[in-house]
């Protein structure tokens, strides 16, 4: 049965082997990041990293997620999806960014993000856009 969770300092770490070793120019996870989690039989099957910048913008409004991957032999459940959810639901901070391919912009969309053009004009000039035309950043703003 997959259970989802916010990691322990030891899933943590085996979290960041699987990334490590899926590219191995990934640094350390600093101590403003935290990952949840899907296990089956105590294995890892899927992560999600959010990443707090203490000087950001928004300040303690704003998350970033990376991250987001489900183990081979998983995929094709809708995992990673719920495990963001399960995220959303846990914790839903009040803005969070992300940067995907823009293939996977369906797949975010679906939980909520939308497309940074949604932001305003003063929103946008604060946040770091990144120039690479593969990437788009997506924002999910709670709706109160
Ligand atoms: C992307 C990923 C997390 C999706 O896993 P998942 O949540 O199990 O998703 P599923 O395979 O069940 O697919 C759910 C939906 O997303 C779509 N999707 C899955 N992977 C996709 C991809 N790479 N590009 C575009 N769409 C994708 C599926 O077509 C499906 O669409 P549908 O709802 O219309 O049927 C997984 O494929 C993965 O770990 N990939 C490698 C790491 C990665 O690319 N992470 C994303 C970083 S932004």
């Amino acid at each position: 049965m997959i259970a989802f969770k916010k990691a322990t300092d030891e899933e943590q770490k085996a979290a960041w082997r699987i990334h490590r070793a899926r590219h191995s120019w990934i640094g350390d996870w600093n101590a403003f990041s935290h990952c949840w989690i899907a296990t089956e039989n105590g294995q890892i099957v899927s992560t999600l990293r959010e990443q707090f910048y203490p000087g950001g913008e928004f300040g303690e409004k704003e998350r970033w997620i990376f991250n987001v991957w489900v183990r081979k032999g998983w995929r094709g459940k809708k995992l990673g999806q719920k495990l963001i959810q399960f995220y959303l639901d846990t914790k839903d901070p009040p803005i969070i960014f992300l940067d995907c391919r823009e293939s996977l912009e369906p797949y975010y969309q679906k939980l909520g993000f939308t497309e940074r053009v949604s932001l305003t004009p003063e929103e946008k000039a604060k946040i770091l856009i990144t120039d690479e035309p593969s990437q788009v950043i997506l924002c999910r703003k709670k709706t109160v």
